[in-house]
């Protein structure tokens, strides 16, 4: 543990505060958290968790998500500047137009999405219970936001009829099938894990689609030796520190989120000690929001 660790650690205990990391962020930030896991696992932490501060290290949603379910706590997140590309595909304004364009149907939202977003939303899904939501709707015809490679999946999975946002992540849409080919040359026995934000035809050659913490449960269950990860690069720090034994490969070096990596340890360590960047969601925003993320915790138990 270095003193940095050591002092956050303290704080946390000083303000009984709880730090939950995404996979994707860097390896000394997935240290000092509490809890490392997909959007899925930590909203259910957050909504869980007794803690009277959250420190969020990832990006501004996700800190946004834990306000929604615990607007009782204090959430922190290191850093104002750590956005999410795609959740600033949509605005509400577009998606009240568009949602006034169609005939009515559910609108299903990723939580990869602003609390407004959410507040017009249905129900909410994750990368890793986005077919299991949109097949739980009383309806044939859905409108799915804002990912449409997410969007795209799920409807290749499913009956029912899937309208599509035209959001994507650049994190994940740069990879092309071209780098996933020159991957499989250099590594003809690796299995090839895609996170279901790739293109389609990304996940057409996919021997598993999965969400980061699924990546994980698979690599750790398989008998397979080697993996070929198609996802971002920050995933490859807890896939080889679980698993010694067996190798990991970047499906692509391109496959970085800037904005995962904005946290510093010093910046965990000043906004615990000056309790600074706080996300808080205004109540008007928050209680329709709630709904559409609650619904989907309820769904997947
Ligand atoms: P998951 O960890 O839920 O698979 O999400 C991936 C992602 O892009 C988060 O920003
Ligand atoms: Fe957003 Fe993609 Fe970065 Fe996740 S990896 S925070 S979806 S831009």
């Amino acid at each position: 543990m270095t003193r940095e660790h050591e002092m956050i650690r303290h704080l946390l205990e000083e303000r009984r505060g709880i730090l939950l990391a995404h996979n994707y962020q860097p390896p000394e930030i997935q240290e000092a958290a509490d809890l490392c896991g997909d959007s899925l696992e930590l909203s259910r932490k957050a909504a869980a968790t007794d803690a009277k501060v959250i420190v969020f290290c990832g990006v501004h949603f996700m800190a946004e998500t834990a306000s929604i379910l615990s607007p009782d706590k204090t959430v922190l997140l290191p850093r104002a500047d750590a956005g999410c590309l795609m959740a600033d595909m949509i605005t509400a304004e577009a998606l009240q137009e568009k949602i006034r364009s169609l005939p009515p149907m559910p609108v299903v939202t990723y939580v990869n999405s602003t609390a407004d977003v959410k507040a017009l939303s249905t129900i909410c899904c994750t990368s890793a219970n986005a077919v299991q939501v949109v097949e739980s709707l009383d309806a044939d015809t859905v409108l799915m936001t804002p990912d449409r490679n997410l969007a795209q999946y799920a409807a290749g999975r499913t009956q029912k009829k899937i309208h599509f946002w035209d959001g994507f992540c650049p994190t994940h849409d740069v990879l092309k099938p071209e780098d996933v080919e020159e991957a499989k040359k250099a590594h003809p026995d690796a299995v090839f894990m895609a996170h279901p934000e790739c293109r389609p035809e990304v996940l057409a050659l996919a021997d598993e689609i999965r969400s980061t913490s699924g990546m994980l449960r698979f690599a750790r269950e398989s008998h397979h030796k080697a993996f070929i990860v198609g996802t971002e690069t920050g995933l490859l720090y807890p896939l080889r520190k679980e698993n010694p034994g067996k190798a990991f490969y970047p499906a692509s070096e391109k496959m970085v989120c800037n904005n995962m990596k904005k946290i510093t340890l010093a910046d965990v360590i000043r906004s615990l000690e000056k309790m600074e960047r706080e996300i808080k969601v205004p109540e008007a925003v928050r209680k329709p929001a709630l709904k559409a993320v609650q619904r989907m915790l309820d769904l997947s138990g």
